[in-house]
């Protein structure tokens, strides 16, 4: 059944001289001796793979023989020392993959320092064998450029998913810590197989309960599958937990009753997931409580936390997606507003955790401008792994390159070349504190992520973290492979419909800088004529400030002057629109709609064009698809089909949609060309 619940772990039969070639190298599996559940994780999956590569599973051995696969690390093989090897610039996960001699035999190595390293080696010696690799020549050394490599679930208590489109959570909490699904064990395959090495169990939005004994212990259960893995978990934690629980009369941070009852439940849940990895915290914003009801800082907030799991090595994330009902601030600079002052202010143990964009996941923003701007302090990108607003699980959207926009972009701070990955990777400001985090697309649905390509994205996120400087498309390539098992032609061809994908999605929901014009809520179709909401940043009318003259969001000095919170580099390059790139054009600057544009066009019409264009583009993505019929299974081609087909329709609602609202106030006739709506 070609169903997609493998995922990228697909391990069918080779074919021809790649099986022969593997076969050579890899009738026999040297491993650590007295091996721990890491190692042993490692060995049962190529166990597993090579059952299905190459239709037997090979033998474990003690010696280490011609032709084995050795899993090794100086600790468990002291004659690796002597290869010169470099190990030590592994670090604790990274692996290294060669062809070399071991005692006097020629083998295939998976070598690193410690046993989660043999795992990750072992995924991607598996990924190697699949992808066509000559294992007789293989030399390979992968090492993570960001230590937390972390998964948000926005997971609820009664398995709803906030923002999740893939059927409910898989954590099944009714049944636990009882019954371990096994299916949590093919989750840490999948997560281990990209380099996650971390999970928040649930919600940012989190429930008090959370907090308490039984539903500790349904974590505990969890972090035990996860741990031989080299998962670690974490929990969101609701601000007034303590307070709601009854079990103080304030959740104010600086209250003594108040740090105690922290402390104590962190050694609470120490004594149950002795490494549990922290906290992560949504306060002061939406609604949500926080430090700020006692008119304290976030710095102050995060540091009682801090201070309660610093004992134990615990951490601390603390988001910035702050935005307050009380402020008229432009919300696009409310989080730099609150968080620039405290920089250098939190405790070692606090990472804050920052959106890529200023507003909340779009299909395409600036880079948060906090992104450099905090050098005092770790900073962690979040991406939403889950398309909230870029068509659900429906509509193809392949967010590599939207990922790696934001990571290549240049903050120019301190000087230039200074982007955001490396303000991610620490390698800018001397931080080891480093960390990415994905709002996962996971859920019970059969292909975990609601449909075959958002797989990708998963995928994607996880090799992004590993290596924030990694091309999109190469890992676009390395999916496409292992997922659809093609041949090189058709596997490009997978590649470049990824490619193109998001672009189109941009083209057809929020074109030259607009966003925010989802419909109220759920976010799914158009809403631009949106404006009676209570809270005027949640209207699309805001965003958008369309009129008879014209249509944008200023934010140079005369309007909110979101610029001056970018390096003075960056904002003067987005301060002139001549010179503003038409991807940001609507999201800095209010403009005339016979604005003349470069392509010669004015405005209105470009505008339009691009709606167009988002229309060829779902389209396209359909034609191209259809061309692979023959090459892949006829069960996946035809559920990504029909999807395609609804991205289609739905483009051109979105389309219809905006135009016919947007011509409705700029009084202005449809160009020559456009396909009008019926
Ligand atoms: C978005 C999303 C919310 C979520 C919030 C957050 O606004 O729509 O569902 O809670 O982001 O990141 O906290």
């Amino acid at each position: 059944e070609e169903d997609g619940y493998e995922l990228w772990l697909r391990y069918r039969a080779l074919e021809g001289a790649q099986r022969t070639r593997v076969l050579a190298h890899a009738k026999v599996i040297v491993a650590p001796a007295g091996p721990s559940l890491t190692a042993l994780a490692a060995v049962a999956e190529l166990h597993r793979g090579l059952s299905g590569l190459v239709g037997r599973p090979p033998e474990l051995a003690r010696e280490i023989r011609k032709g084995a696969i050795v899993l090794a690390t100086p600790a468990s093989l002291p004659a690796i020392a002597k290869l010169d090897l470099d190990l030590a610039s592994l670090g604790q996960e990274g692996y290294l993959l060669r062809a070399t001699k071991v005692r006097g035999h020629a083998v295939t190595l998976v070598a690193a320092n410690s046993d989660v390293g043999l795992l990750y080696g072992t995924f991607a010696l598996l990924a190697a064998m699949r992808t066509g690799v000559d294992l007789a020549k293989i030399d390979v050394r992968s090492a993570p450029k960001v230590a937390l490599r972390m998964l948000n679930h926005w997971d609820n208590l009664d398995r709803t998913i906030e923002r999740g489109y893939a059927g409910e959570s898989i954590w099944e909490w009714h049944h636990l810590p009882d019954v371990k699904d096994a299916r949590y064990v093919d989750y840490a395959r999948a997560n281990a197989s990209i380099g996650i090495n971390g999970t928040v169990l649930n919600n940012v939005n989190s429930k008090a309960e959370m907090m308490t004994a039984p539903w500790i212990a349904k974590a505990a259960a969890l972090a035990d599958v996860f741990r031989p893995y080299g998962i670690r978990v974490y929990l969101s934690v609701r601000w007034s937990a303590p307070m709601e629980l009854k079990q103080t009369a304030t959740a104010d941070p600086l209250d003594p009753a108040v740090r105690k009852w922290w402390k104590d439940k962190a050694a609470e849940i120490y004594k149950v997931i002795p490494d549990f990895g922290g906290f992560l915290v949504k306060a002061n914003s939406e609604g949500q409580p926080g430090p700020q009801d006692y008119k304290r800082s976030h710095a102050e907030g995060a540091n009682l936390l801090a201070e309660a799991v610093a004992p134990h090595g615990g951490l601390v994330f603390w988001r910035a997606f702050v935005y307050s009902q009380f402020d008229e601030e432009d919300r696009a600079k409310q989080a730099y507003t609150e968080f620039v002052p405290l920089d250098g202010t939190f405790a070692k143990n606090v990472i804050v955790q920052v959106k890529n964009g200023p507003i909340d996941f779009q299909p395409r923003e600036p880079f948060h401008p906090l992104f450099g701007a905090m050098p005092k302090t770790p900073l962690a990108m979040e991406f939403q792994i889950t398309k909230e607003y870029l068509g659900f699980a429906t509509h193809l959207a392949y967010l590599g390159p939207m990922y790696e926009e934001v990571l290549q972009a240049d903050t120019g701070r301190p000087r230039k070349g200074s982007t955001v990955a490396k303000v991610i990777d620490g390698s800018l400001d001397g931080n080891k504190l480093t960390a990415m985090a994905g709002v996962a697309n996971i859920g019970s649905s059969r292909t975990w992520s609601g449909s075959h390509f958002d797989a990708a994205n998963w995928y994607m996120f996880g090799r992004l973290a590993w290596d924030p400087h990694a091309s999109s498309r190469d890992i676009a390539r390395d999916w496409a492979a292992l997922t659809f098992s093609t041949d090189r032609k058709s596997t490009e061809a997978i590649v470049e419909m990824m490619m193109r994908s998001r672009e189109a999605v941009v083209d057809y929901m929020n074109p030259l800088g607009l966003h925010h014009l989802m419909d109220t809520g759920h976010h799914y179709g158009p809403g631009p004529w949106v404006s009676e909401l209570r809270r005027p940043e949640w209207n699309p009318t805001y965003y958008h400030q369309a009129d008879r003259k014209g249509i944008g969001f200023d934010r140079t000095p005369k309007g909110s002057n979101a610029l001056e919170q970018y390096a003075p580099d960056v904002a003067r390059q987005w301060a002139d629109p001549k010179t503003t790139s038409d991807q940001f054009l609507l999201w800095f600057h209010h403009l005339p709609w016979d604005f003349r544009m470069p392509s010669g066009r004015s405005l209105w019409d470009e505008l339009i064009a691009r709606y167009d264009r988002g229309v060829a583009g779902a389209g396209d993505l359909r034609k191209r698809w259809d061309r692979l019929k023959n090459v892949i299974d006829p069960r996946r081609h035809r559920e990504v089909r029909e999807f395609l087909l609804i991205q289609e329709q739905e483009a051109k609602w979105w389309r219809d949609a905006s135009v016919a609202y947007f011509r409705s106030v700029s009084g202005l006739p449809l160009p020559k060309g456009h396909a009008a709506p019926p």
